[in-house]
Protein backbone atom coordinates (compact mmCIF):
# COMPACT_ATOMS: atom_id res chain seq x y z
CA UNK A 1 0.00 0.00 0.00
CA UNK A 2 1.80 3.60 -1.51
CA UNK A 3 1.61 5.96 1.69
CA UNK A 4 -0.59 9.39 1.80
CA UNK A 5 0.93 12.29 3.03
CA UNK A 6 -0.94 15.90 3.39
CA UNK A 7 0.72 18.99 2.02
CA UNK A 8 -1.14 21.99 2.30
CA UNK A 9 -5.07 21.02 1.69
CA UNK A 10 -4.18 18.32 -0.19
CA UNK A 11 -3.74 14.31 -0.19
CA UNK A 12 -0.98 13.23 -2.14
CA UNK A 13 0.73 10.08 -2.57
CA UNK A 14 3.91 10.12 -0.01
CA UNK A 15 6.63 9.78 -2.60
CA UNK A 16 5.29 12.69 -4.57
CA UNK A 17 4.72 14.94 -1.60
CA UNK A 18 7.02 18.29 -1.65
CA UNK A 19 7.53 21.58 -0.43
CA UNK A 20 9.40 24.94 -2.31
CA UNK A 21 12.35 25.24 -2.11
CA UNK A 22 11.86 28.93 -0.18
CA UNK A 23 9.71 27.80 2.77
CA UNK A 24 11.29 28.90 6.16
CA UNK A 25 10.79 25.83 7.14
CA UNK A 26 13.64 24.32 5.27
CA UNK A 27 15.89 27.76 4.90
CA UNK A 28 15.83 28.67 9.00
CA UNK A 29 14.23 25.88 10.21
CA UNK A 30 11.01 28.48 11.06
CA UNK A 31 8.60 26.33 12.05
CA UNK A 32 7.49 23.84 14.87
CA UNK A 33 6.42 20.35 15.12
CA UNK A 34 4.22 17.59 17.20
CA UNK A 35 4.02 13.78 16.93
CA UNK A 36 1.13 11.81 18.35
CA UNK A 37 1.32 8.26 19.13
CA UNK A 38 -1.43 5.90 17.86
CA UNK A 39 -1.56 2.89 19.81
CA UNK A 40 -4.93 -0.04 18.66
CA UNK A 41 -6.62 2.86 16.63
CA UNK A 42 -6.64 5.34 18.84
CA UNK A 43 -4.84 8.90 19.41
CA UNK A 44 -2.54 8.99 22.76
CA UNK A 45 -2.56 12.12 24.67
CA UNK A 46 -4.04 13.88 21.35
CA UNK A 47 -5.60 17.15 23.61
CA UNK A 48 -2.16 17.47 25.02
CA UNK A 49 -0.29 17.71 21.73
CA UNK A 50 -3.08 20.02 20.51
CA UNK A 51 -1.95 22.28 23.33
CA UNK A 52 0.94 22.40 23.27
CA UNK A 53 1.06 23.31 18.80
CA UNK A 54 -0.43 25.90 19.64
CA UNK A 55 1.66 27.15 22.37
CA UNK A 56 4.76 26.47 20.12
CA UNK A 57 3.21 28.04 17.04
CA UNK A 58 2.16 31.34 19.76
CA UNK A 59 5.95 31.60 20.50
CA UNK A 60 7.34 32.31 17.73
CA UNK A 61 4.18 34.42 16.29
CA UNK A 62 3.19 32.16 13.46
CA UNK A 63 -0.69 31.47 13.31
CA UNK A 64 -2.73 28.04 13.21
CA UNK A 65 -3.14 27.33 9.56
CA UNK A 66 -6.46 26.04 10.71
CA UNK A 67 -8.85 25.02 13.69
CA UNK A 68 -7.74 22.27 16.10
CA UNK A 69 -11.19 20.84 15.01
CA UNK A 70 -10.21 21.44 11.41
CA UNK A 71 -6.86 19.74 12.20
CA UNK A 72 -8.10 16.67 14.25
CA UNK A 73 -10.40 15.64 11.24
CA UNK A 74 -7.13 15.98 9.37
CA UNK A 75 -5.04 13.36 11.62
CA UNK A 76 -7.69 11.49 11.71
CA UNK A 77 -8.05 11.17 7.90
CA UNK A 78 -4.28 10.94 7.38
CA UNK A 79 -4.26 7.28 10.07
CA UNK A 80 -7.10 6.11 7.83
CA UNK A 81 -5.63 6.60 4.42
CA UNK A 82 -2.46 5.30 5.96
CA UNK A 83 -4.36 2.28 7.77
CA UNK A 84 -2.49 3.27 10.81
CA UNK A 85 -3.54 1.21 13.97
CA UNK A 86 -0.26 1.30 15.38
CA UNK A 87 2.23 4.15 14.60
CA UNK A 88 3.11 8.00 14.85
CA UNK A 89 1.34 10.32 13.46
CA UNK A 90 3.77 13.86 12.22
CA UNK A 91 2.97 17.36 11.94
CA UNK A 92 5.08 20.44 11.31
CA UNK A 93 3.81 23.72 10.65
CA UNK A 94 6.38 26.47 9.29
CA UNK A 95 6.05 30.13 8.66
CA UNK A 96 5.59 29.60 4.73
CA UNK A 97 7.28 29.95 1.69
CA UNK A 98 8.67 33.88 1.10
CA UNK A 99 11.87 34.97 -0.78
CA UNK A 100 15.14 34.49 1.83
CA UNK A 101 14.98 37.26 4.31
CA UNK A 102 15.77 36.49 8.07
CA UNK A 103 12.52 38.99 9.30
CA UNK A 104 9.28 37.65 9.25
CA UNK A 105 7.64 38.05 5.56
CA UNK A 106 4.42 39.93 5.07
CA UNK A 107 1.25 38.31 4.12
CA UNK A 108 2.95 34.73 3.71
CA UNK A 109 0.77 31.51 4.93
CA UNK A 110 1.95 28.29 7.01
CA UNK A 111 2.86 25.82 5.33
CA UNK A 112 1.91 22.24 6.91
CA UNK A 113 2.45 18.62 6.58
CA UNK A 114 1.48 15.76 8.29
CA UNK A 115 2.13 12.26 7.62
CA UNK A 116 1.61 8.70 9.36
CA UNK A 117 3.43 5.86 9.58
CA UNK A 118 2.97 2.32 11.24
CA UNK A 119 5.23 0.75 13.51
CA UNK A 120 5.39 -2.45 15.52
CA UNK A 121 3.98 -2.65 19.20
CA UNK A 122 4.93 -5.75 20.06
CA UNK A 123 8.77 -4.73 19.37
CA UNK A 124 8.32 -1.49 21.06
CA UNK A 125 6.60 -3.39 24.26
CA UNK A 126 9.53 -5.99 24.15
CA UNK A 127 12.22 -3.17 23.91
CA UNK A 128 10.36 -1.75 26.95
CA UNK A 129 10.80 -5.46 28.42
CA UNK A 130 14.53 -5.18 28.17
CA UNK A 131 15.37 -1.64 29.21
CA UNK A 132 17.58 0.57 27.51
CA UNK A 133 20.38 2.15 28.15
CA UNK A 134 21.70 6.06 27.54
CA UNK A 135 24.54 7.32 27.33
CA UNK A 136 25.59 11.17 28.38
CA UNK A 137 26.48 14.42 26.34
CA UNK A 138 26.78 18.03 26.90
CA UNK A 139 23.21 20.20 26.45
CA UNK A 140 24.78 22.24 23.20
CA UNK A 141 21.10 23.76 23.10
CA UNK A 142 19.60 26.98 22.85
CA UNK A 143 17.85 28.55 25.57
CA UNK A 144 14.37 28.03 24.39
CA UNK A 145 14.31 24.34 24.46
CA UNK A 146 10.63 24.57 25.77
CA UNK A 147 9.38 25.37 22.17
CA UNK A 148 9.07 22.43 20.25
CA UNK A 149 10.59 24.08 16.90
CA UNK A 150 12.27 21.94 14.10
CA UNK A 151 15.55 23.32 14.62
CA UNK A 152 17.21 20.04 16.38
CA UNK A 153 20.70 19.68 14.96
CA UNK A 154 21.87 19.25 18.77
CA UNK A 155 19.38 16.57 19.29
CA UNK A 156 20.38 15.00 15.98
CA UNK A 157 24.32 15.12 17.13
CA UNK A 158 23.05 13.98 20.59
CA UNK A 159 20.97 10.83 19.47
CA UNK A 160 23.93 9.96 16.39
CA UNK A 161 26.53 9.34 19.58
CA UNK A 162 24.09 7.39 21.18
CA UNK A 163 23.81 4.98 18.46
CA UNK A 164 27.66 4.72 17.26
CA UNK A 165 28.14 3.92 21.32
CA UNK A 166 25.25 1.27 21.38
CA UNK A 167 23.06 3.35 23.24
CA UNK A 168 19.18 3.95 22.78
CA UNK A 169 19.62 7.53 23.94
CA UNK A 170 21.51 9.90 24.93
CA UNK A 171 20.59 12.36 28.09
CA UNK A 172 22.08 15.81 27.73
CA UNK A 173 23.75 17.40 30.47
CA UNK A 174 23.90 21.30 31.44
CA UNK A 175 27.10 23.28 32.46
CA UNK A 176 26.24 22.54 36.08
CA UNK A 177 26.38 18.91 35.86
CA UNK A 178 22.41 18.27 35.82
CA UNK A 179 20.89 16.37 33.15
CA UNK A 180 18.30 18.86 31.75
CA UNK A 181 16.15 15.81 29.10
CA UNK A 182 16.81 13.32 26.50
CA UNK A 183 17.82 14.09 23.17
CA UNK A 184 13.54 13.07 22.13
CA UNK A 185 12.53 12.20 25.63
CA UNK A 186 12.23 13.48 29.15
CA UNK A 187 14.48 11.92 31.68
CA UNK A 188 13.21 10.51 34.76
CA UNK A 189 14.79 8.74 38.23
CA UNK A 190 13.28 6.98 40.81
CA UNK A 191 15.94 7.86 43.55
CA UNK A 192 17.39 6.12 46.54
CA UNK A 193 14.91 7.37 48.85
CA UNK A 194 12.16 6.40 46.51
CA UNK A 195 11.34 9.53 44.83
CA UNK A 196 10.11 10.08 41.23
CA UNK A 197 12.16 12.89 40.18
CA UNK A 198 12.18 14.75 37.01
CA UNK A 199 13.74 17.92 36.41
CA UNK A 200 11.37 21.09 36.65
CA UNK A 201 9.38 22.51 33.59
CA UNK A 202 11.57 25.81 32.04
CA UNK A 203 12.62 27.10 28.97
CA UNK A 204 15.49 24.26 29.84
CA UNK A 205 13.34 21.53 28.80
CA UNK A 206 10.61 20.63 26.68
CA UNK A 207 7.02 20.04 28.55
CA UNK A 208 6.74 16.20 27.34
CA UNK A 209 2.84 15.55 27.16
CA UNK A 210 3.54 12.43 27.98
CA UNK A 211 6.15 13.54 31.48
CA UNK A 212 2.57 15.21 32.26
CA UNK A 213 0.16 12.45 31.96
CA UNK A 214 2.88 10.53 34.02
CA UNK A 215 3.01 12.96 36.44
CA UNK A 216 -1.12 12.67 36.77
CA UNK A 217 -1.07 9.17 36.73
CA UNK A 218 2.32 8.92 39.83
CA UNK A 219 -0.50 11.29 42.03
CA UNK A 220 -2.86 8.48 41.02
CA UNK A 221 -0.85 5.95 42.73
CA UNK A 222 0.12 8.43 45.61
CA UNK A 223 3.80 8.33 45.12
CA UNK A 224 6.45 11.54 46.18
CA UNK A 225 7.24 13.51 43.39
CA UNK A 226 9.70 16.07 42.70
CA UNK A 227 10.27 18.23 39.83
CA UNK A 228 14.04 19.46 39.80
CA UNK A 229 17.73 19.21 38.23
CA UNK A 230 19.20 15.97 39.11
CA UNK A 231 23.00 15.07 38.33
CA UNK A 232 24.60 12.11 36.33
CA UNK A 233 25.80 10.68 39.82
CA UNK A 234 22.31 10.80 41.42
CA UNK A 235 20.52 9.13 38.17
CA UNK A 236 23.61 6.58 37.91
CA UNK A 237 22.86 5.91 42.28
CA UNK A 238 18.88 5.87 41.15
CA UNK A 239 16.79 3.00 42.27
CA UNK A 240 15.51 3.07 38.83
CA UNK A 241 15.28 5.34 35.79
CA UNK A 242 13.28 5.76 32.81
CA UNK A 243 12.27 7.86 29.76
CA UNK A 244 8.78 9.10 28.37
CA UNK A 245 8.00 10.52 25.16
CA UNK A 246 5.66 10.07 22.47
CA UNK A 247 7.47 7.73 20.71
CA UNK A 248 8.82 5.53 23.26
CA UNK A 249 5.78 6.00 25.99
CA UNK A 250 7.09 4.67 29.14
CA UNK A 251 10.77 2.93 28.64
CA UNK A 252 12.87 1.59 31.54
CA UNK A 253 16.57 2.67 31.61
CA UNK A 254 18.62 0.18 32.45
CA UNK A 255 22.67 1.78 32.48
CA UNK A 256 23.58 5.34 32.27
CA UNK A 257 27.10 5.82 30.77
CA UNK A 258 27.45 2.14 31.39
CA UNK A 259 26.36 2.04 34.54
CA UNK A 260 23.64 -0.51 35.96
CA UNK A 261 20.92 1.57 37.34
CA UNK A 262 19.74 -0.42 40.68
CA UNK A 263 19.65 -4.11 39.34
CA UNK A 264 20.51 -2.87 35.57
CA UNK A 265 16.77 -4.50 34.77
CA UNK A 266 14.00 -2.69 33.95
CA UNK A 267 12.32 -1.01 37.38
CA UNK A 268 9.41 -2.16 38.82
CA UNK A 269 7.37 1.17 38.75
CA UNK A 270 8.59 2.56 35.66
CA UNK A 271 7.57 -1.13 34.12
CA UNK A 272 3.91 -0.37 36.25
CA UNK A 273 3.59 2.96 34.95
CA UNK A 274 4.27 1.90 31.19
CA UNK A 275 1.45 -0.08 31.68
CA UNK A 276 -1.00 2.77 33.58
CA UNK A 277 0.33 4.93 30.47
CA UNK A 278 -1.14 2.36 28.15
CA UNK A 279 -4.26 1.91 29.71
CA UNK A 280 -5.25 5.71 30.39
CA UNK A 281 -4.02 7.97 27.08
CA UNK A 282 -6.40 6.61 24.55
CA UNK A 283 -8.27 9.68 23.29
C1 LIG B 1 13.69 17.19 23.43
C2 LIG B 1 12.45 16.42 23.79
N1 LIG B 1 12.09 16.32 25.07
C3 LIG B 1 10.99 15.64 25.45
C4 LIG B 1 10.19 15.00 24.51
C5 LIG B 1 8.98 14.24 24.97
O1 LIG B 1 7.80 14.93 24.64
P1 LIG B 1 6.44 14.16 24.41
O2 LIG B 1 6.21 13.32 25.62
O3 LIG B 1 5.43 15.22 24.28
O4 LIG B 1 6.60 13.34 23.17
C6 LIG B 1 10.52 15.09 23.15
C7 LIG B 1 9.68 14.45 22.15
O5 LIG B 1 9.97 14.44 20.98
C8 LIG B 1 11.67 15.82 22.78
O6 LIG B 1 12.03 15.94 21.49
Amino acid sequence: MSRIAYVNGAYVPHNQACIHIEDRGYQFSDGVYEVWAVRQGKMLDSEGHFRRLKRSLGELRIAMPMSVGALDVVLREIMRKNRVRNGLIYLQITRGVAPRNHAFPKDTFPSIVITAKSTNPAKADQTAKNGVAVITVPDERWARCDIKTVSLLPNILAKQAAHEKGAFEAWMVDEKGQITEGSSSNAWIITREGVLTTRNLSSDILGGITRAHVLTLAAERQLKVEERSFSLEEAQNAQEAFMTSATTLVTPITHIDGVAVGQGKPGPLASALRKDYLQTAAT
